[in-house]
């Protein structure tokens, strides 16, 4: 989290750099800053606690001319979300200004160190280390601005993306990455530095990713990059393809419902070139896979090791009973925060499979880290390109599902779950374990399901007049229980995850047998039960779990198959999808779920793209 963006060209670099923050707004929104060298050399730092309107309206009043300059938007970690910590931090003597993604995770020491040697510290954060770190490298003699930030971060240790300017410096920006995300955009007499794509998409599509360790030396019309010891390092650029538009709005009024709306669109394309027609009917093809498979690194696999955190391991736990239902391997799904430090038994016979749609959570390439040290072979889950998780993988899957702007996930889950599937699909043909009939019955479901996802976004489960009274309704609770049993319940997971994260309304998710062993206490006629009663085998038991907390007085609200006669007597309000196999049925569910979790946020006047205290990307523990 954090979003930094760099320019240096003949432009003004001001409204260049608010426009690239409005695009990174979801990487952190607690405050946001930038600092521009004008023309007659000076530093003029802006900054703002709180949305970037507050920088635009600060901004407005006294606006920077000049045409080197970084900015930044902050999700907070160390220091609070105010105006003095808001981003750029500058050095003693106000030549020379940081933005920085990450933790300084020796910062303690570093600012002790260089409180004693005289330097005066402004904010709270671990960030201000880097600018009078940078500011003491270049008064022992440092040969120039990015020597400085070599010899600086050579004192670190931690996470850190950032960017560097200084007036003495005036033509040319500093940038580094050590897990933290950055590029570098390459433009007509003009460049760019950016934590993501879109902040710059609109100047140019010639991009840099920086990999792991090094740092760039940009001016408008060059650039270099070098490893920390300063030893040059080439690169190719990259083209970019899509446009700013897959990233903007498209006429609807949040990226979360525009994002729901994309997700027939989205599985298309998870699905793209990974299932092939042959003359018996459908079968997978995973060519990402080909060159692990054949490094024989997947012939000692006896087990499976899921890991991911947030939404990503809500698609896990589906992965899960699809990957043992047809693979017969056992899978153990583990939360990244936690498995990092529960000394977990893995080796060269667990493949671990890492789910991560931004590629960048620290918990999650922790844990990943650890399962490949130990000798795990890694398969990376994500959504982007050349995030950090895919150079610790053996192989990626990409989901495909275009940029993910809003923070709350909904394309990239149920790309999330595709993916899994067909990697499921793959492991049962490679373990003999999957009947081809089987195989097919799911390929075919699979390919099915984009046309079904339309037809649910243009059903009454979502649309806005027939959920108006369920909605009302939902809005004015406090607290809702989920529920559901087999592939239903991580439904009810995700399903409770989406009301909780943008309607602040407290919901928990159970396994529907479950409920009676103290959860049922929680309810009563003001806390309504959202039943995930979707077609499957143990749809009997949940109704029975139904009817046990009807039997309390408490409003039944069910998510069900098409076709279901029997559902309307156990519920209050009913909520159809088309029918689809078991494991496939969830992702038609939690359709209805989202657009509902939507209305009642809006209902409540809640932030829809930007949820507070939440950020997209997590690059902290
Ligand atoms: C953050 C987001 C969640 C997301 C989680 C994991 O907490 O707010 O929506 O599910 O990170 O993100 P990842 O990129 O690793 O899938």
């Amino acid at each position: 989290m954090c979003g930094i963006v760099g320019y240096v060209g003949p432009k003004n670099a001001t409204p260049i750099l608010i426009e690239g923050l409005a695009r990174l707004e979801y990487r952190g929104y607690d405050s946001a800053g930038i600092a521009v060298i004008s023309s007659d050399g000076a530093l003029e730092v802006r900054k703002a606690a709180g949305k970037l309107q507050n920088l635009r309206s600060t901004v407005a009043t006294a606006e920077p001319e000049g045409y080197a300059g970084i900015g930044h938007t902050r999700w907070a970690t160390h220091g609070r979300p105010n105006d003095t910590n808001a981003h750029p931090h500058a050095d003693c003597s106000g030549n020379i200004t940081v933005v920085h993604n990450g933790i300084i995770e020796n910062y303690a020491e570093l600012r002790a160190e260089l409180l004693a040697k005289g330097h005066t510290f402004r904010s709270e954060t671990d960030t201000e280390v880097l600018s009078h770190l940078i500011e003491d490298a270049l008064a022992s003699g440092a040969s120039g601005l990015a020597e400085a930030v070599r010899q600086a971060l050579r004192r670190v240790t931690g996470s850190y993306s950032i960017a560097v300017i200084s007036r003495d410096f005036p033509d040319r920006l500093v940038g580094a990455r050590l897990t933290g995300p950055l590029i570098v955009g390459l433009g007509d007499g003009e460049n760019f530095l950016a934590s993501d794509i879109p902040a710059i998409l609109r100047h140019t599509r010639e991009i840099i990713i920086l990999e792991e360790g090094e740092i760039v030396e940009v001016t408008r019309s060059s650039f270099a990059i070098t490893d920390i010891d300063g030893n040059s390092i080439e690169h190719t650029p990259h083209h970019v393809e899509w446009d700013i538009e897959a990233a903007e709005k498209c006429g609807f009024p949040h990226y979360f419902v525009k994002e729901i709306h994309e997700q027939p669109h989205a599985v298309t394309r998870a699905l793209l070139g990974r299932v092939q027609q042959t003359a018996d009917g459908p079968s997978v093809r995973l060519a990402e896979l080909d060159r692990l498979a054949a490094s024989g690194a997947l012939n000692q696999v006896r087990r499976i090791v899921i890991l991911g955190c947030g939404t990503s391991i809500h698609a896990g736990i589906l992965g899960k009973y699809a990957i043992e239902r047809w693979s017969r391997l056992p899978v153990e799904v583990c939360i990244a925060s936690e498995y990092r430090y529960a000394d977990p038994i893995v080796g060269p016979e667990t493949l671990c499979l890492a789910l991560t749609q931004s590629g960048e959570t620290t918990d999650t390439l922790a844990a990943t880290r650890l399962a490949r040290e130990h000798g795990a072979p890694v398969i990376a889950l994500t959504n982007v390109v050349g995030s950090a998780i895919t150079r610790l993988a053996g192989a990626v899957l990409y989901l495909q599902a275009g940029p993910e702007i809003s923070v709350t996930a909904t394309k990239t889950y149920v790309t999330m779950v595709t993916a899994l599937y067909l990697l499921g699909l793959w492991l049962g043909e490679r373990q003999l374990t999957l009947a081809p009939e089987e195989q097919q019955r799911m390929l075919t479901a699979l390919q099915a399901l984009p046309e079904q996802m339309q037809r649910v976004l243009e059903s009454p489960a979502t649309d806005e007049a027939s959920l108006r009274e369920l909605t009302a309704y939902l809005a004015g609770r406090e607290s809702c229980m989920f529920i559901g049993r087999g592939a239903g319940y991580p439904l009810a997971m995700e399903g409770a995850l989406k009301l909780k994260e943008i309607s602040y309304i407290h919901a928990e998710a159970y396994p529907a047998g479950e409920l009676k062993h103290g959860p049922i206490a929680l309810l009563d006629p003001n806390v309504p039960l959202l039943a995930m009663a979707l077609n499957s085998h143990t749809y009997d038991k949940l109704i029975s779990n139904v009817e046990e907390v009807r039997a309390r007085d408490a409003q039944i609200i069910a998510i069900a198959s098409e076709g279901n006669s029997d559902i309307a007597q156990h519920a209050d309000y009913v909520l159809t999808v088309p029918d689809a196999p078991e494991p496939i049925a969830p992702l038609l569910g939690i359709i209805p779920l989202q657009v509902l979790a939507y209305h009642v946020a809006l209902a409540r006047d809640c932030n829809i793209d930007q949820p507070r205290n939440l950020a997209k990307s997590v690059t902290v523990e």
